[in-house]
């Protein structure tokens, strides 16, 4: 029987990060402050070998996911990943397999992808403007690259697509969000618009730097009527809307001002083999050594089954107490790819 946690939640989805470095250093998530040239990052035998995520996603298969997410920090960075790619695409039970990147390697990759058997890309996206773009990306970042990348995502046609992530911070991008809804209009890319949230310690999160989904809806629906429809899976995380006039769909991702824990079926996989059931988690169960120390599938099949049997997380429905609390260290986003 597959298990519930103390929610009644199932478990259905396994987010990995497969690569704690990233070549961008978007100042929300890997401020240059602190991820400069003296920062230790993991080393390659610190992180998982391809062997021990397909092991890992074999179990946590048996216990009911069906979609698999490969992050980062940036995932593309990791060498070979579309062997990876082909080794999770042939688990019995996964029926969804994507990728979150920032972009800017995927025209060199996104061929390779597809044929590796990668249901869809999400390409994460802040702003349309370069000068703000390189900005944003910490200095690193090219627009052209990434928009490069998004247009050879979409001409290899992946079979489930691609989405646009768009975190929206007052004050920073907000004025962009409508170029970014014309841009993709008619263009069967979805964009979908993500509350900045107060992930990892060192955001300097503050509620101000917030813009309401609310907010943007009423000034795109201004432009082009919406219309809500309803999410495609039980525990979708962005609520969807067309266009009236049926130039395709945008998404609202309000972790903030609606939180969606309620139906949370997400684990994660950091990339040193921590599993986290939680984005905003303050510890998790590292596997690795048990991946390391002989144990059989059945043990870690039990160790598995036990975490998401104790998990009661619901950070984004608890966030204003526990923040009010003094919060704990959190996990750093990078390490668990959002
Ligand atoms: P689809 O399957 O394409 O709908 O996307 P997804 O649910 O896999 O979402 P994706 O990885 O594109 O997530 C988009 C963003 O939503 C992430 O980058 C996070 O910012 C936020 N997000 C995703 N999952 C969670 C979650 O469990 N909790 C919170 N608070 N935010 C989340
Ligand atoms: N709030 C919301 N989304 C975030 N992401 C990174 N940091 C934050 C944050 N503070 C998003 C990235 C990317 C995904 C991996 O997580 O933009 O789309
Ligand atoms: Fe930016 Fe994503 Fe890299 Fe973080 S992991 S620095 S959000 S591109
Ligand atoms: Fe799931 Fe935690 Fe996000 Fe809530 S805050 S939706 S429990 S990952």
């Amino acid at each position: 029987m597959n298990p519930r946690d103390r929610l009644g939640r199932p478990l259905r989805d396994l987010r990995i990060s497969v690569m704690d470095r990233c070549n961008f250093r978007c100042p929300y998530c890997m401020p240059e402050s602190t991820y400069g040239e003296h920062y230790t990052f993991l080393g390659n035998d610190e992180r998982l070998s391809f062997d021990e995520i397909e092991r890992v996603s074999r179990l946590a298969a048996r216990l009911g996911v069906s979609k698999l997410r490969l992050t980062g920090g940036e995932p593309l960075l990791r060498p070979n990943l579309s062997e990876l790619v082909a080794r999770l695409r042939r688990i019995d039970g996964i029926d969804d397999l994507a990728v979150t990147t920032n972009g800017t390697l995927l025209a060199r990759q996104a061929q390779e992808l597809r044929d590796a058997g990668l249901d869809r890309v999400t390409v994460s996206l802040d702003t349309l403007d370069p000068t703000l773009f390189h900005r944003m990306s910490g200095g690193r970042g090219e627009l052209a690259d990434v928009l490069a990348g998004i247009d050879a995502a979409s001409a290899v046609n992946f079979p489930r697509g691609v989405k646009i992530n768009t975190v929206v911070q007052r004050g920073v991008n907000e004025a962009g969000v409508v170029d970014l809804v014309e841009r993709f209009r008619g263009t069967g890319i979805v964009v979908r618009f993500i509350e900045y949230m107060d992930v990892g310690n060192r955001n300097d999160w503050h509620a101000e730097d917030v813009v309401p989904s609310s907010v943007l809806l009423a000034s795109i629906g201004a432009r082009w009527p919406l219309e809500a429809i309803p999410p495609k899976y039980a525990g979708e995380v962005a609520t969807r809307y067309r266009f009236s006039d049926g130039a395709g769909e945008i998404g609202v991702i309000s972790s903030i001002s609606q939180p969606f824990c309620g139906d949370c079926s997400r684990a994660r996989l950091s990339s040193e083999g921590v599993l986290y059931t939680c984005l905003f988690a303050i510890r998790g169960t590292d596997l690795r050594s048990r991946l390391r120390d002989g144990s059989s599938d059945e043990a870690l099949l039990d160790t598995l089954r036990n975490i998401w049997l104790a998990r009661g997380d619901r950070y984004s429905e608890e966030r204003e107490a526990l923040r009010q609390k003094g919060a704990a260290r959190k996990i750093e986003m990078h390490y668990i790819g959002g």
